[in-house]
């Protein structure tokens, strides 16, 4: 059996460092907004070079609460990509704003910069590009953009903790990043977790307020806010992580290289576009075979899936509002794209199988 993610191989090599770090959080019964918390901000901040972070519940509550912070709501419009999961487009509308879907590149699955401009209106206030499966977008022109039209970018980096572009990591390019710890992300806890990075101080205390009831001071509340804190036993299980986040990508990037290598004369394998470095949370690939590969890799217990099977503009939930919206790029590239097993941990035995049982699937 071949899964997609091996979580227990990981801990179980880190095992006597997080238990004890667990424990340690117990021990200190400060669950809330402890001292774990603020070391994991700084330490991440550092990582990354951001000059603020903010812990909060989720990639999704980091969208929501980044949006809100940047003054984004009702009548606004956020440009984004229709390929990607669900959230960055549900943040967006929590915060009562519109969605505005543009296409993705054919290679790199990442919003299309040529095609930003064209989907300006005076109604536009921000742009949420997605570092979609690892690989940075291409960032230099959609700044541009943004910054000639004055618009607000947003970074959703859920994808893409440690990917670097032009030499600085995602999340650190436009006003605000967003970043997720689902337990399956490059860095993920043992639970749901997320963080906002943030360019400015004012923007880094909005969202400190909005992920605590609105409050600067206890039992004093100025805005509307949420209960959107990161555990301090989460935040204890990520600083040993993040300690080794390096190691995990570079892990997943040798992962790739292999697969790319043994599969680039059957398929469309990813296409790294040199700009920066891509970290692999997802290898996926375009074939125009898939039934037929997942259903081998099925047959020989290898895990596969489809990452993302519908683009945005054609959920149920937004089939309506866009029904005339068409982004032929997205939607063929979700048609024919799978992803195939990789974690930082993958034994070389295991990739060789895969793109073995990939390979047997074409071929005959
Ligand atoms: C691109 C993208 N944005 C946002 C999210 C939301 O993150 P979370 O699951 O932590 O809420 C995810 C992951 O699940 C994601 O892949």
């Amino acid at each position: 059996m071949i899964a997609m993610v091996d979580l227990k191989t990981q801990y179980h090599a880190l095992k006597a460092e997080i238990d004890k770090a667990v424990l340690d959080a117990i021990e200190s019964t400060q669950f809330i907004l402890g001292p774990n918390v603020t070391a994991f901000e700084q330490e991440t901040a550092a990582y990354l070079g951001a000059p603020y972070a903010v812990s909060c519940a989720s990639g999704t509550d980091a969208l929501h609460l980044a949006i809100l912070a940047a003054g984004i709501g009702p009548g606004d419009e956020v440009i984004t990509s229709p390929f990607t999961f669900i959230a960055t487009a549900e943040a967006i509308c929590y915060a009562g704003a519109t969605p505005v879907f543009v296409d993705i590149d054919p290679q790199t699955f990442n919003l299309d910069p040529a095609l930003v401009e064209a989907a300006i209106t005076p109604r536009t206030k921000a742009v949420i590009p997605v570092h979609l499966f690892g690989q940075p977008a291409n960032m230099t022109p959609i700044m541009a953009v943004c910054e000639k039209h004055n618009l607000l970018l947003i970074e959703d980096c859920a994808q893409s903790f440690g990917a670097a572009v032009n030499g600085k990591m995602t999340g650190t390019l436009g006003s605000l990043g967003c970043f997720s710890f689902f337990p399956s992300k490059n860095l993920g806890c043992y639970g749901d977790g997320g963080l906002v990075t943030c360019a400015t101080a004012e923007l880094a205390e909005q969202v400190k307020v909005l992920r605590n009831h609105g409050s600067r001071v206890r039992y004093h509340h100025s805005i509307i806010g949420y209960n959107s804190r990161l555990d301090d036993i989460q935040a204890a299980i990520l600083r040993v992580k993040l300690k080794r986040i390096d190691e995990f990508n570079a892990g997943r990037r040798r992962v790739a290289q292999l697969y790319s290598e043994l599969l680039k004369d059957v398929v469309s394998v990813p296409f790294e576009d040199g700009r920066g470095v891509h970290v692999y949370h997802q290898y996926t690939l375009l074939t125009n075979k898939r039934d037929v590969i997942m259903a081998r890799l099925s047959e020989q217990q290898i895990s596969s899936a489809v990452y993302y099977p519908i683009p945005l503009h054609k959920q149920d939930v937004f089939a309506e509002a866009y029904a005339g919206v068409r982004l032929p790029v997205a939607e063929d590239v979700a048609n024919r794209c799978m992803s195939l097993p990789v974690y930082p941990e993958m034994p070389e035995e295991s990739v060789r199988l895969v793109a073995e049982t990939v390979k047997g699937a074409i071929v005959g």
